[in-house]
């Protein structure tokens, strides 16, 4: 039933924006111009600097908070060279509640307020697990399961 009536919304979407059936640019249907994002863990190769880039694409102003600062400087070099919009860059060890602290300061302090937080950083914990280390856990712990914590709250 949910599915439903999602694709009769979704219908009705293509109809108005599209009336030949076809959508060409997803912009036309989700605009994010004048909105503001968090992309944690945003120079992530995986998923983060694609989700960046998304949100950018669709007009959001997007900060990427990374450890790695210069991959966060290049992800968002090229965003800027595609859509013209502003990234902030903001490096930072992610995984401690200071580090999260800092980082969203100095986000707030330039964006005032914040609309989107997509919470995209992970990792740790290759090996096998008795090999690990109780400090090994912790850490990983921190930056898969706290952080988000974190940055929500
Ligand atoms: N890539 C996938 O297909 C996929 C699928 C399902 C779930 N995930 C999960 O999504 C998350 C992101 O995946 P990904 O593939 O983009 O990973 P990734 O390793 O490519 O990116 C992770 C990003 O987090 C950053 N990071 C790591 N530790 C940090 C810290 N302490 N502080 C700040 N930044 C830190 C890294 O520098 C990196 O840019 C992970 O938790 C992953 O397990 C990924």
């Amino acid at each position: 039933m949910g599915d439903q009536k999602t694709n009769e919304a979704y219908a009705e979407l293509m109809s108005k924006h599209a009336p030949s059936g076809e959508i060409s640019d997803l912009a036309q249907l989700i605009s994010l111009k004048g909105k503001r994002a968090i992309v944690a863990g945003g120079a992530g190769l995986g998923l983060g600097a694609a989700v960046s880039r998304r949100l950018a694409c669709q007009g959001a102003e997007v900060a990427i908070l990374d450890v790695d600062g210069p991959r966060a400087a290049e992800v968002a070099a090229e965003i800027t060279s595609a859509y013209g919009t502003r990234v902030l860059v903001v490096e930072g060890d992610l995984s401690t509640a200071a580090g999260v602290e800092a980082a969203t300061t100095d986000v707030f302090a330039q964006f005032k307020t914040v609309d989107i937080l997509v919470n995209s950083l992970g990792g740790g914990g290759s090996g096998d697990f008795l090999d690990q280390s109780l400090d090994d856990y912790h850490r990983i712990l921190a930056l898969n399961l706290l952080s988000p914590i974190y940055l929500t709250l």
